[in-house]
């Protein structure tokens, strides 16, 4: 039997607010500075990752050994760069039909989480003037355990007040549809074709949600 979407949990970095690109470009930096390159297709292990073990993926990458302290400072570096990126944002960087396809879901009903790794989730909530649209925010300053665990997911479900396998998540992450399935809910992979063949579906955008009419019941 097919189940209702009772529930919609979004990802925000990547699949809300073009995000990822910015996180890329930091990471990027603090590898050249240490000496290594950092392609794109690397960057997909870190996607949805958090900024602790991303820095450590980051490193095996690049061959380093690094102890504790000096790992403290990298990510704060890395964080520097980040925020600044980041610190100029407009709606513009809102990614397209995303904030039209969260309100429209509203209308239906269905419950709107946010599930983010990410510590600096209410910065950027804040700038976009999104944050609104969210019943339930569960981001990188309330999480302990990092995507693939289910975490996050599991706490905006119970926060909402929805069972698990009635959310449905929308997730660009390899690390965050594996979550997903593991939270047993289903999955929306935000991506190109190819990638995320975990998903259930992969959609290159939300515009085509909203045209197709693909809606919930
Ligand atoms: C996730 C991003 O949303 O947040 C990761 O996909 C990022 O790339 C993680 O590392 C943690 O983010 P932050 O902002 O706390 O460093
Ligand atoms: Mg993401």
């Amino acid at each position: 039997m097919t189940r209702t979407m009772r529930a919609a949990i979004f990802d925000l970095d990547g699949v809300i607010v073009d995000t990822a690109k910015y996180h890329y470009l930091a990471w990027k930096r603090l590898a050249n500075q240490l000496g290594f390159d950092f392609s794109e297709a690397d960057n997909e292990r870190l996607k949805g990752v958090s900024r602790v073990r991303s820095l450590e993926i980051l490193l095996e990458i690049g061959g380093l050994k690094v102890d504790a302290a000096d790992r403290e400072v990298m990510a704060s570096r890395k964080n520097e760069w980040y925020v600044q990126y980041i610190s100029n944002m407009t709606p513009a960087e809102l990614l397209p039909g995303a904030v039209d396809y969260i309100a429209f879901l509203k209308t239906k009903g269905v419950k709107i989480a946010l599930a983010s790794a990410s510590k600096n989730a209410p910065l950027i909530l804040d700038r976009l003037k999104i944050g609104y649209l969210f019943d339930v925010v569960i981001d990188g300053t309330k999480a302990s355990k990092a995507k693939p665990d289910p975490e996050v997911f599991i706490r905006a479900a119970a926060d909402l007040g929805i069972p698990n396998e009635d959310c449905v998540v929308f997730e660009d992450a390899e690390a965050g549809i594996e979550a997903a399935i593991r939270a047993g809910m289903r999955s929306v992979g935000v991506g190109k074709p190819g990638n995320l063949t975990a998903a259930d579906i992969v959609i290159t955008g939300f515009a085509p949600l909203l045209t197709l009419s693909l809606i919930p019941a």
